[in-house]
């Protein structure tokens, strides 16, 4: 069972893929979500908690999606179909990628909203508002945006537009073009900014205090179970988006030093991200803990008041962007190999069933924070927020579990072999990481989470 090319291309090179998984996991997960919810969780203490998740449980499962993916070379359902039956196991195993592609329908719905949000602020900062603005003027303006049906569906539109466009040119000419160029541009902008913030703002040791001094007593049961969540979230895991990606992947590449590769960029652009985010936030008297305004509101303000401010939060709101529509490409990946797999249709119809049905389901998000706004599903949350809390906090880390205990226990050893025979040294790190640690830490917290409730 051992395939070298998938039919639906490859990557060229390892470095290719390289790109394209840090671009699926470098995303607005780390540059809108981690610094307000390590702010919002008490800093430090949440980030030791997120590091100790990303290097014991998400470094191992990252790992076991790219050898699953390799291993079977087609959509993440079909893959897991054929992977459990070479293995001698049930072909119900399927349902992880049945899961994965449900549930990158999901987060897509809402993370192409809060996409078209960024895009509209790339304008908005470019065209000076925030200027000189004080905190009225800066609330005002976001929630006039988000209070506005038209222009936030409109901004969600364009972003689906052109995640189906890329989707829809293919591996080599869509998603590969697209991370090449947009990849190495990201980090170049983010160690801008980062220099930026540590020059002008004078608070940048206070923004490094903040996200590393450990303060126990701020951990709650619930806060690690969104630190869990981000881990898996950031890293794009659980979902079979890596496994996909997987797939194309050149039988010569080592897993597990390719998969800790990509954490390690992750992670560093998360860290960074609060490094040049909490300077400007602390230098002008802002709070830390804002929620997810944190980036909306409370960042055009700080650079409102820095030296080329305008020019800088311009650009910074183009860096997300990036880092957006190359995780958003990743997102429907799983579910367009599998169409065009099973409906033996191209990639152009299988993007745009897909975007419709993502731009369907999306416009209850695009609404919560306006026509819908009164509108909870459970407690205060809204439909965006409710997507977003189970996707990211129980949709993932079950996947995950799953994918850890097929990939550590279930996987024929034949196969397993010929996946990881360039990761010899570190393959029984590996493996106890995957077939316990992994499955038991993820069960521990959500039990706990559901105990403390
Ligand atoms: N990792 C992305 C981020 O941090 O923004 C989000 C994401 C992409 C999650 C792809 C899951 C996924 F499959």
């Amino acid at each position: 069972m051992v395939r070298t090319d998938s039919i639906h291309g490859m990557w060229s090179s390892r470095l290719m893929f390289i790109l394209a998984a840090s671009g699926s996991a470098v995303g607005l997960g780390n540059i809108w979500r981690f610094p307000y919810v390590a702010g919002e969780n008490g800093g430090g203490a949440f980030v030791l908690v997120y590091l100790g998740c990303i290097f014991l449980i998400g470094i191992p499962i990252m790992a076991s999606e790219i050898l699953l993916g390799r291993a079977g070379r087609q959509s993440p359902i079909n893959t897991m179909r054929s992977v459990a039956i070479a293995s001698g196991a049930s072909s119900r195993w399927q349902i992880i990628g049945w899961m994965g592609a449900f549930a990158g329908f999901m987060i897509l719905s809402f993370y192409a909203v809060i996409a078209g949000w960024v895009l509209s602020y790339v304008i908005l900062l470019g065209s000076g508002v925030f200027v000189g603005a004080d905190a009225d003027l800066a609330n005002d303006t976001f929630s006039g945006f988000i209070g506005n049906p038209w222009s936030v569906v409109g901004w969600f539109t364009g972003f689906m537009v052109l995640t189906v466009f890329i989707t829809a040119r293919g591996v080599g000419k869509g998603l590969e073009t697209t991370v090449k160029y947009l990849m190495p541009t990201l980090f170049a902008l983010l160690i801008i900014l980062m220099i930026y913030a540590a020059v002008t703002s004078g608070h940048f040791i206070e923004g490094v205090v903040f996200l590393f001094s450990f303060e126990l007593e701020k951990l709650t049961w619930d806060s690690v179970l969104i630190a869990m969540g981000q881990a898996f979230f950031t890293l794009s895991l659980g979902m079979g988006a890596i496994m996909a990606y997987g797939a194309y992947m050149p039988k010569s590449a080592s897993i597990i030093g390719t998969a800790t590769t990509i954490a390690l960029m992750d992670t560093g652009v998360a860290l960074m991200s609060g490094l040049v985010i909490f300077p400007l936030v602390f230098a002008n008297g802002l709070e830390s803990s804002a929620g997810p305004g944190l980036m909306f509101v409370t960042l055009p303000l700080a650079f409102g008041q820095m030296a080329s401010g305008q020019f800088f939060g311009c650009v910074f709101f183009i860096l997300v962007a990036f880092a957006a529509i190359t995780s958003a490409i990743s997102l429907v990946e799983p579910a367009v190999a599998w169409i065009v797999e099973r409906l033996k249709t191209t990639r152009v119809v299988a993007a745009l069933l897909v975007g419709t049905l993502v731009w369907l389901l999306g416009l209850g998000s695009a609404f919560s924070t306006n026509v819908l706004s009164d509108f909870y599903i459970v407690g205060e949350m809204t439909f965006l927020d409710t997507i977003d809390y189970v996707t990211n906090n129980i949709v993932l880390p079950l996947g995950g579990i799953f994918i850890a205990l097929f990939a550590g226990w279930v996987l024929d050893s034949k196969i397993l072999d010929e996946e990881m025979k360039r990761d010899l040294f570190y393959f029984p790190a590996w493996r106890f990481l995957t077939r316990f640690m992994a499955p038991v830490a993820v069960a521990i917290v959500f039990v706990m989470t559901i105990l403390q409730n």
